[in-house]
């Protein structure tokens, strides 16, 4: 009897330590849910499932009920009008009630890019892109950063956020680059599962919850020339090495979707490439969500629209981001299923780790807004801890006679430069718009006005765009860098300052004040021919609402401590440059970072 029990024993033990190493992403209850859902399903109505509409493209509200749309998104800038936080709610619900007509009455999955706090949302707070995060070393902080987000989100309804982007950043040329939290793949791990977590909570169904989506698989950051949806030359074990690690990361923290890269490796496009989609993804790393694909990207695959969709759904793409002729997507894909060229188990298989994650989500339970958390969007505990963001995302690369931090009772500060006071270019891209755009398209603090705040009575600031007026000042503030920009938009090949920051860089030196430059950009800039000019230079790459946290470090309440997430090259030349590179001889090195 005893032998019996021990052996009992040890039988239990490698079963949970068997199911402990799985730590599957789903459960039977789930599965068992999954097939009753399946036998009852029509090939229309899983298509349908696998379709993913914009919002500006559905042609009428019935075609959410007569197509059953797996998931609707809001591109950027797709923003119900007025763009408040009650009007996306209502807009949410408004589809979800649709979508809960039709005849099995599976809720649809609503996602959006809230990349950088909930961004398409007028009042919502604004984080520091990507970039920035990397900078603050501070996975703690940076999940919390998206844990409000999470909360944003969700008070709107909406259930799905399009990021970590896990994108490692080896060639700032790339107008993504602040979109990547950096160049180094151990940052990216780190900062993927802070994300991952962050977004999705201890348990997907919990209303504070949303589902995460790591993108965009694989190797967008690495393109050669950095040029956008471009081709990433390597082999595999560089791929491998350098861009696959978030990915491991953020499916051991149970991320629930993964999005395919517009890019190609090796002049394969990655939406086609069967390998890397199914063989490594689902099979080798055991992910369980589902792969959605990019923006209409499917249609850049070689041939016409109908062997696109054969090409991307036999890869593994999962769900298929139209996002506007969904008509021809859906006819298409049931022709390409009759004709026997996609396989009805491939339908199958998408279909189920759609709706795996739906069920995880508890959407059937729970498919309208959680209204109670609307008062939360924008709130002041939140912008404090963007504040805090900002604060610790700042890298000090110079400090000429430890002229910062600066004293508050200074007779005159003069503010300079095209990025002192305007929301919108402190915000970045993906902002209200899939662009951005300067001015006030926000409610945050500008960086002028957290200057303002924070300085004594006695103290006067006065302001110039280009530097003219600061004769006299005790010191200069200039704040330069780039403009808004998102995806290849942003892709430059020279990064020297621009002829406004050169003009107001060149009225200071004639005034002949100390001068701190703050930089307001998405990468390292070409800045070594000013670098003597400038007492101080201070990274604040895009930091978003929060102008304070900026203020903060500048008159000496908190110490500068981000380090550099990029390598900072010298010149155009050095480019790409990066950590571990032979003859590896930037600026200022990846991880350089002064503090007071
Ligand atoms: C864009 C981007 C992707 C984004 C998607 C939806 O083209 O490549 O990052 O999530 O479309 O807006």
């Amino acid at each position: 009897m005893k032998r019996i029990w021990a052996v009992l024993v040890v039988l239990s033990m490698l079963f949970a330590c068997s199911n402990e190493l799985n730590d599957s992403f789903t459960t039977p209850a789930i599965e068992k849910e999954i097939d009753r859902l399946l036998s009852q399903m029509t090939l229309e109505e899983k298509v349908g499932q696998m379709t993913q509409v914009d919002i500006r493209y559905i042609k009428k509200p019935e075609d959410v009920i007569k197509y059953g749309f797996g998931s609707i998104l809001s591109g950027g800038g797709a923003t119900p009008t007025p763009n408040t936080p009650e009007a996306w709610a209502d807009l949410y619900d408004s589809l979800q009630t649709l979508a809960l007509r039709t005849r099995l009455g599976i809720p649809i999955i609503y996602g959006i890019d809230a990349v950088h706090g909930h961004n398409n949302v007028k009042g919502a707070v604004i984080f520091p892109h990507n970039i920035g995060m990397g900078a603050t070393r501070n996975p703690d902080l940076v999940k919390k950063a998206c844990e409000i987000t999470a909360v944003e989100v969700a008070a709107t309804g909406i259930d799905w956020t399009f990021g970590p982007c896990v994108a490692v950043t080896r060639d700032e040329r790339w107008g993504r680059t602040y979109e990547s939290f950096g160049e180094s793949p151990d940052l990216v791990s780190e900062m993927a599962k802070a994300e991952v977590e962050g977004f999705q909570g201890t348990s997907l169904d919990d209303p504070l919850s949303i589902v995460a989506c790591a993108k965009h698989f694989i190797g967008d950051g690495g393109t050669t020339g950095g040029v956008d949806q471009g081709n990433t030359e390597v082999d595999e074990e560089t791929l491998r090495k350098i861009h696959l690690p978030g990915y491991i990361s953020a499916i051991k923290a149970g991320v629930g979707t993964i999005m395919a890269s517009y890019s190609s490796w090796n002049g394969i496009k990655c939406h086609g490439n069967k390998y890397l989609i199914t063989t490594l993804l689902k099979g080798e790393l055991g992910f369980e969500g589902f792969v959605v694909s990019d923006w209409a990207a499917i249609d850049q695959l070689p041939g016409d629209y109908r062997s696109d969709i054969k090409t991307a759904i036999n890869a593994g793409i999962d769900m298929v981001m139209v996002p506007d002729k969904y008509e021809e997507f859906i006819s298409n894909l049931i022709d390409l299923v009759e004709k026997g060229d996609v396989s009805q188990s491939r339908i199958d298989d998408a279909v189920r780790r759609i709706l795996r994650v739906k069920f995880k989500l508890g959407l059937f339970e729970n498919p309208f807004s959680n209204r109670d958390l609307l008062p939360k969007i924008g709130c002041e505990e939140h912008r404090m801890i963007a504040r805090q963001c900002v604060r610790e995302s700042l890298v000090l690369l110079k400090n000429k006679n430890n002229i910062l931090p600066l004293p508050k009772n200074l007779k005159r500060i003069h503010v300079s430069g095209k990025n002192a006071d305007d929301i919108g270019n402190q915000c970045g891209g993906w902002t209200i718009t899939w662009q951005g755009s300067s001015g006030n398209i926000t409610d945050g603090t500008t960086i002028l006005q957290g200057i303002k705040k924070a300085v004594s009575s006695e103290t006067k600031v006065t302001y110039s765009f280009d530097g003219s007026g600061a004769e006299g000042a005790d010191v200069a503030i200039a704040v330069l860098g780039e403009r808004p920009y998102a995806e290849m938009k942003g892709d430059r090949q020279d990064l020297s300052l621009d002829s406004d920051d050169l003009r107001t860089l060149e009225n200071l030196r004639k005034a002949n004040v100390p001068t701190v430059v703050i930089l307001i950009t998405g990468r390292p800039l070409i800045i070594t021919e000013q670098l003597d000019s400038m007492d101080a230079l201070l990274v604040a790459w895009l930091p978003g609402t929060e102008g304070d946290g900026i203020a903060d470090v500048l008159f000496g309440d908190f110490s500068p401590k981000g380090k550099l997430p990029v390598s900072w090259p010298r010149d155009m030349s050095q480019i790409p440059i990066n950590i571990g590179d032979a003859n590896y001889d930037p600026l200022f090195p990846y991880g350089f970072g002064l503090t007071y």
